[in-house]
Protein backbone atom coordinates (compact mmCIF):
# COMPACT_ATOMS: atom_id res chain seq x y z
CA UNK A 1 0.00 0.00 0.00
CA UNK A 2 1.32 3.08 -0.78
CA UNK A 3 1.25 6.16 1.22
CA UNK A 4 -1.50 8.43 -0.23
CA UNK A 5 -3.76 5.02 0.55
CA UNK A 6 -2.83 4.62 3.83
CA UNK A 7 -3.83 7.89 4.44
CA UNK A 8 -6.72 7.76 2.97
CA UNK A 9 -7.94 4.40 4.70
CA UNK A 10 -6.66 4.70 8.14
CA UNK A 11 -9.89 5.26 10.33
CA UNK A 12 -10.64 5.39 14.20
CA UNK A 13 -11.74 1.60 14.85
CA UNK A 14 -13.26 1.19 17.81
CA UNK A 15 -14.33 -2.49 17.97
CA UNK A 16 -11.50 -5.27 17.19
CA UNK A 17 -10.76 -8.94 17.43
CA UNK A 18 -9.71 -9.21 21.46
CA UNK A 19 -8.66 -12.75 20.40
CA UNK A 20 -5.50 -11.74 17.73
CA UNK A 21 -2.26 -11.64 19.16
CA UNK A 22 0.16 -9.46 16.23
CA UNK A 23 2.91 -11.93 15.76
CA UNK A 24 6.75 -10.59 16.75
CA UNK A 25 7.60 -9.73 13.80
CA UNK A 26 5.15 -7.28 12.42
CA UNK A 27 5.47 -5.88 16.34
CA UNK A 28 9.09 -5.56 14.96
CA UNK A 29 8.28 -3.75 11.96
CA UNK A 30 6.36 -1.56 13.20
CA UNK A 31 8.40 -0.24 16.40
CA UNK A 32 11.44 -0.53 13.73
CA UNK A 33 9.08 2.64 11.49
CA UNK A 34 7.99 4.46 14.36
CA UNK A 35 11.59 4.95 15.40
CA UNK A 36 12.06 7.16 12.18
CA UNK A 37 9.41 9.93 13.11
CA UNK A 38 11.13 12.58 13.34
CA UNK A 39 12.28 14.67 16.69
CA UNK A 40 13.59 18.20 17.27
CA UNK A 41 17.09 17.95 18.09
CA UNK A 42 16.57 14.73 17.36
CA UNK A 43 16.41 13.63 20.56
CA UNK A 44 14.34 10.99 20.34
CA UNK A 45 11.96 11.93 23.67
CA UNK A 46 8.89 9.38 22.59
CA UNK A 47 8.46 6.91 25.12
CA UNK A 48 6.18 3.69 24.25
CA UNK A 49 5.09 1.95 26.91
CA UNK A 50 3.46 -1.24 25.26
CA UNK A 51 0.74 -2.66 27.62
CA UNK A 52 0.32 -6.46 27.47
CA UNK A 53 -0.63 -7.07 31.50
CA UNK A 54 -4.09 -8.17 30.71
CA UNK A 55 -5.21 -6.80 34.56
CA UNK A 56 -3.19 -3.44 33.32
CA UNK A 57 -5.30 -3.24 30.17
CA UNK A 58 -8.41 -3.61 32.43
CA UNK A 59 -7.72 -0.65 34.92
CA UNK A 60 -6.36 1.41 32.05
CA UNK A 61 -9.48 0.76 30.53
CA UNK A 62 -11.32 1.80 33.86
CA UNK A 63 -9.36 5.17 33.28
CA UNK A 64 -10.70 5.16 29.67
CA UNK A 65 -14.24 5.35 30.75
CA UNK A 66 -14.95 1.96 29.74
CA UNK A 67 -13.30 2.26 25.87
CA UNK A 68 -13.49 -1.05 24.76
CA UNK A 69 -10.40 -1.43 22.44
CA UNK A 70 -8.24 -0.84 25.32
CA UNK A 71 -8.35 -4.35 26.18
CA UNK A 72 -9.76 -5.75 22.74
CA UNK A 73 -7.37 -4.32 20.24
CA UNK A 74 -3.99 -6.13 19.97
CA UNK A 75 -1.53 -3.49 21.04
CA UNK A 76 -2.34 -0.75 23.63
CA UNK A 77 0.69 1.66 22.98
CA UNK A 78 0.77 4.74 25.87
CA UNK A 79 2.58 6.88 24.04
CA UNK A 80 4.41 8.77 26.62
CA UNK A 81 7.83 11.72 26.49
CA UNK A 82 10.51 12.22 28.73
CA UNK A 83 10.44 15.86 29.32
CA UNK A 84 14.43 16.08 30.00
CA UNK A 85 15.63 13.94 27.09
CA UNK A 86 17.26 16.99 25.80
CA UNK A 87 19.42 17.37 28.89
CA UNK A 88 20.40 13.65 29.12
CA UNK A 89 23.98 13.21 27.57
CA UNK A 90 22.45 14.55 24.37
CA UNK A 91 25.76 14.07 22.46
CA UNK A 92 24.63 10.39 21.91
CA UNK A 93 21.66 11.52 19.82
CA UNK A 94 24.43 13.50 17.68
CA UNK A 95 26.95 10.17 17.67
CA UNK A 96 27.33 9.60 14.24
CA UNK A 97 27.95 12.90 12.76
CA UNK A 98 31.67 15.30 12.83
CA UNK A 99 32.96 16.27 16.21
CA UNK A 100 32.26 19.88 14.71
CA UNK A 101 28.50 19.01 14.33
CA UNK A 102 28.42 18.03 18.15
CA UNK A 103 30.16 20.67 19.40
CA UNK A 104 27.34 23.35 18.15
CA UNK A 105 24.63 21.27 17.95
CA UNK A 106 24.97 19.66 22.29
CA UNK A 107 24.69 23.67 23.60
CA UNK A 108 22.02 24.91 21.12
CA UNK A 109 20.09 21.99 22.13
CA UNK A 110 20.56 23.23 25.93
CA UNK A 111 19.97 26.51 25.24
CA UNK A 112 17.18 26.10 23.40
CA UNK A 113 15.33 23.75 26.57
CA UNK A 114 16.86 25.35 29.77
CA UNK A 115 14.33 26.99 31.95
CA UNK A 116 11.76 26.55 29.04
CA UNK A 117 9.20 23.80 30.57
CA UNK A 118 6.06 24.99 28.50
CA UNK A 119 8.64 24.39 25.11
CA UNK A 120 9.66 21.30 26.80
CA UNK A 121 5.67 20.36 27.32
CA UNK A 122 4.37 21.21 24.00
CA UNK A 123 7.70 19.23 22.31
CA UNK A 124 6.70 16.54 23.76
CA UNK A 125 3.29 16.45 22.44
CA UNK A 126 4.68 17.17 18.63
CA UNK A 127 7.01 14.33 19.41
CA UNK A 128 3.60 11.96 20.15
CA UNK A 129 1.44 13.75 17.32
CA UNK A 130 3.85 12.76 14.51
CA UNK A 131 4.96 9.48 15.71
CA UNK A 132 1.27 8.31 16.73
CA UNK A 133 0.50 9.24 12.99
CA UNK A 134 3.68 6.70 11.95
CA UNK A 135 2.27 4.21 13.91
CA UNK A 136 -0.99 4.22 12.53
CA UNK A 137 -0.38 4.51 8.78
CA UNK A 138 2.52 1.51 9.48
CA UNK A 139 -0.48 -0.50 10.95
CA UNK A 140 -2.84 0.14 7.69
CA UNK A 141 0.55 -0.71 5.24
CA UNK A 142 1.01 -3.50 7.07
CA UNK A 143 -3.10 -4.73 7.35
CA UNK A 144 -4.01 -3.46 10.66
CA UNK A 145 -6.43 -0.73 12.13
CA UNK A 146 -5.71 1.76 14.83
CA UNK A 147 -7.13 4.67 17.25
CA UNK A 148 -5.36 7.30 18.51
CA UNK A 149 -6.79 8.34 22.26
CA UNK A 150 -7.03 11.07 24.83
CA UNK A 151 -10.35 10.37 25.84
CA UNK A 152 -8.55 8.82 29.55
CA UNK A 153 -7.72 9.97 32.98
CA UNK A 154 -3.78 11.10 32.49
CA UNK A 155 -3.02 11.35 36.17
CA UNK A 156 -4.52 7.65 36.66
CA UNK A 157 -3.03 6.14 33.41
CA UNK A 158 0.49 7.92 34.84
CA UNK A 159 -0.18 5.95 38.12
CA UNK A 160 -0.80 3.02 36.35
CA UNK A 161 2.25 2.71 34.28
CA UNK A 162 4.50 4.28 37.10
CA UNK A 163 5.56 7.10 34.77
CA UNK A 164 8.54 8.35 36.00
CA UNK A 165 8.73 12.29 37.96
CA UNK A 166 10.07 14.19 34.90
CA UNK A 167 7.71 12.16 32.00
CA UNK A 168 4.72 12.92 30.85
CA UNK A 169 1.77 11.01 28.84
CA UNK A 170 0.85 12.40 25.88
CA UNK A 171 -1.87 9.88 24.39
CA UNK A 172 -2.70 6.20 23.60
CA UNK A 173 -2.39 4.58 20.07
CA UNK A 174 -4.46 1.03 19.91
CA UNK A 175 -3.30 -1.18 17.10
CA UNK A 176 -5.22 -4.27 15.61
CA UNK A 177 -7.41 -6.41 13.86
CA UNK A 178 -11.04 -4.73 13.28
CA UNK A 179 -14.40 -6.50 13.41
CA UNK A 180 -16.22 -4.05 12.24
CA UNK A 181 -15.29 -0.75 10.10
CA UNK A 182 -15.31 2.76 11.67
CA UNK A 183 -18.12 4.87 11.34
CA UNK A 184 -18.45 6.98 8.32
CA UNK A 185 -16.85 10.23 8.23
CA UNK A 186 -18.63 12.67 11.02
CA UNK A 187 -18.17 15.66 8.73
CA UNK A 188 -15.16 17.77 6.14
CA UNK A 189 -14.67 21.14 6.76
CA UNK A 190 -14.55 22.62 3.59
CA UNK A 191 -10.56 23.81 2.78
CA UNK A 192 -11.59 27.41 3.13
CA UNK A 193 -12.09 27.06 6.69
CA UNK A 194 -9.05 25.72 7.28
CA UNK A 195 -6.47 27.21 5.03
CA UNK A 196 -5.42 30.43 5.75
CA UNK A 197 -3.43 32.06 2.87
CA UNK A 198 -0.71 34.38 4.24
CA UNK A 199 -2.19 35.79 7.50
CA UNK A 200 -5.30 34.76 9.66
C1 LIG B 1 -5.91 13.44 19.81
C2 LIG B 1 -7.05 12.52 19.50
C3 LIG B 1 -7.76 11.93 20.53
C4 LIG B 1 -8.78 11.03 20.27
N1 LIG B 1 -9.38 10.38 21.31
C5 LIG B 1 -10.27 9.39 21.03
C6 LIG B 1 -10.79 8.60 22.08
O1 LIG B 1 -10.46 8.76 23.26
N2 LIG B 1 -11.67 7.62 21.76
C7 LIG B 1 -12.05 7.39 20.46
O2 LIG B 1 -12.85 6.48 20.24
N3 LIG B 1 -11.56 8.14 19.45
C8 LIG B 1 -10.67 9.11 19.70
N4 LIG B 1 -10.13 9.84 18.67
C9 LIG B 1 -10.54 9.53 17.28
C10 LIG B 1 -11.37 10.66 16.65
O3 LIG B 1 -12.68 10.60 17.13
C11 LIG B 1 -11.31 10.48 15.12
O4 LIG B 1 -9.97 10.65 14.72
C12 LIG B 1 -12.16 11.48 14.38
O5 LIG B 1 -13.52 11.30 14.66
C13 LIG B 1 -11.97 11.35 12.86
O6 LIG B 1 -12.22 10.03 12.44
P1 LIG B 1 -11.12 9.18 11.67
O7 LIG B 1 -9.89 9.11 12.53
O8 LIG B 1 -11.74 7.82 11.48
O9 LIG B 1 -10.83 9.86 10.39
C14 LIG B 1 -9.13 10.75 18.93
C15 LIG B 1 -8.42 11.36 17.88
C16 LIG B 1 -7.38 12.21 18.17
C17 LIG B 1 -6.59 12.80 17.02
Amino acid sequence: MDTIDAIKQRRSVKIYNAGHEMPQDDLDQLLSLVKLSPTAFNQQNYRFVLVRDPELRKQIREAAGGQAQVTDASLLIVICADLKAWEKDPVRYWDNTPKEVQEYIVPAIDNYYRGRERVQRDEAMRTAGIAAQTIMLAAKAMGYDSCPMDGFDFDRVGELVHLPEDHTVCMFVVVGKAVEPAMPRPSQLPLDEIVVIDRF
